[in-house]
Formats: structure tokens, C-alpha cells, sequence
């Protein structure tokens, strides 16, 4: 049985499992949570990352994909990350940004991960509303069977955290 938990705060101050990351197909660095993890996990995340680039992912990490890194100085045994997909004028890819939760779930079960703390992905830079991003995190993870016991959303701010608090009910 998973148990799903809000919270409002930084991500990289959890104290869980794994932390997934909102990164970008590079899977070097960026912003937002991106560059907080790498910032607060030290080094070590990016040349895990860098290994990964020079090895089975040399074109970079697809959107709505997952793969694993070490957390480096994080209080958390792994990294997941993962890329959303972009918000455009018409609309965005919704079983991708879906995708992104069930394989970072994917990934968890794999690594034996019993804690999980999500972003709000692809809220930030990738500009999806906040609404509907929750919407889909919320189903994605209550429709995916998983050995995680925790998943903890760990919103940046009040209005994301009222956004997925609307969705759990
Ligand atoms: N802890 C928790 N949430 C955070 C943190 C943090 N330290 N920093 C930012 N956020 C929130 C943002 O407010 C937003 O709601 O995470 C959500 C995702 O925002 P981004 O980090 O911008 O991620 P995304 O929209 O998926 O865009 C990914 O941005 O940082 C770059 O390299 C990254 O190119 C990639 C793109």
C-alpha cells in the first residue's frame, strides 16, 4: 500500500530513498530543482550523470524516461531523474509528463527505494499549469502499482501545494 504525503519545501532537504529530479534530456544541470540537486548533492551526481552520457544513454535521456544516478552529499540514496515534457501553445504531451511518474516508479522498485520524494514536474521552466500537472501526478501514482511505500510530493510553494491538495481530497 503506497501512502502519498505532501509537503511544502525544498526538495533536496529530504530526508528519503530517492529524490526524482526535473531534469532536462542533457542530464547535465540546469535550473529549478536540477540545479538545487546538483548544487546541495555535490559533484559526485554529475559525474554519475556524465558516465551515463558517455556510456548507455549518449544521446541524452528521452522525455517521460528515468534512470538513476548516486545522491552525493543528498540525505537520500539515489537520484532519479527524469525528463518532463514542455508546455506548448496547443497544449503539452499529458501521457508523457504521466510517463515521467510511472517510470521514476519504475526505476524506485528496481533500486528497492521504499521512499520517493516527486517535484512538481514540468511546472517551472517547462511552464505546465500547475493544476493539471497535479492532476496527472496524483493519478498517475494512485493507478501505478509499486513496492514504494512513501511517495512524497514536495511542493516549492503554497500555490502548489493547494493544487495538490485539491487533488487528494
Ligand atoms: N524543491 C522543490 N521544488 C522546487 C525546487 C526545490 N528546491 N526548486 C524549484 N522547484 C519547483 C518549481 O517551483 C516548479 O514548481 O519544481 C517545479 C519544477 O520546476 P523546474 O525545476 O523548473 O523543472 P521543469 O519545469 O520540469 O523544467 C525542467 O528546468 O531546471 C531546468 O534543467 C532543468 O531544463 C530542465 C528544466
Amino acid at each position: 500500500m503506497t501512502t502519498i504525503t505532501l509537503v511544502q519545501g525544498d526538495i533536496t532537504r529530504q530526508s528519503v530513498d530517492a529524490i526524482v529530479n526535473a531534469a532536462n534530456s542533457s542530464l547535465l544541470g540546469g535550473g529549478g530543482v536540477d540545479g538545487a540537486i546538483h548544487r546541495r548533492g555535490g559533484p559526485e551526481i554529475l559525474a554519475d550523470c556524465r558516465r551515463l552520457r558517455a556510456s548507455s544513454y549518449g544521446k541524452g535521456l528521452a522525455t517521460g524516461q528515468a534512470v538513476a544516478t548516486t545522491a552525493g552529499e543528498l540525505d537520500a540514496r539515489w537520484v532519479i531523474h527524469t525528463v518532463g515534457p514542455v508546455w506548448q501553445a496547443g497544449g503539452g504531451d499529458a501521457p508523457l509528463l504521466a510517463s515521467c511518474y510511472r517510470e521514476s516508479l519504475r526505476v524506485a522498485d528496481e533500486l528497492g527505494a521504499r521512499t520517493v520524494a516527486f517535484p512538481a514536474i514540468s511546472t517551472g521552466v517547462y511552464r505546465w499549469p500547475m493544476e493539471d500537472a497535479a492532476r496527472i501526478a496524483v493519478e498517475t501514482v494512485l493507478n501505478t502499482p509499486t513496492g514504494v511505500e512513501e511517495v512524497r510530493f514536495v511542493l516549492f510553494d503554497a500555490r502548489a501545494y493547494e493544487a495538490f491538495a485539491e487533488r487528494l481530497g
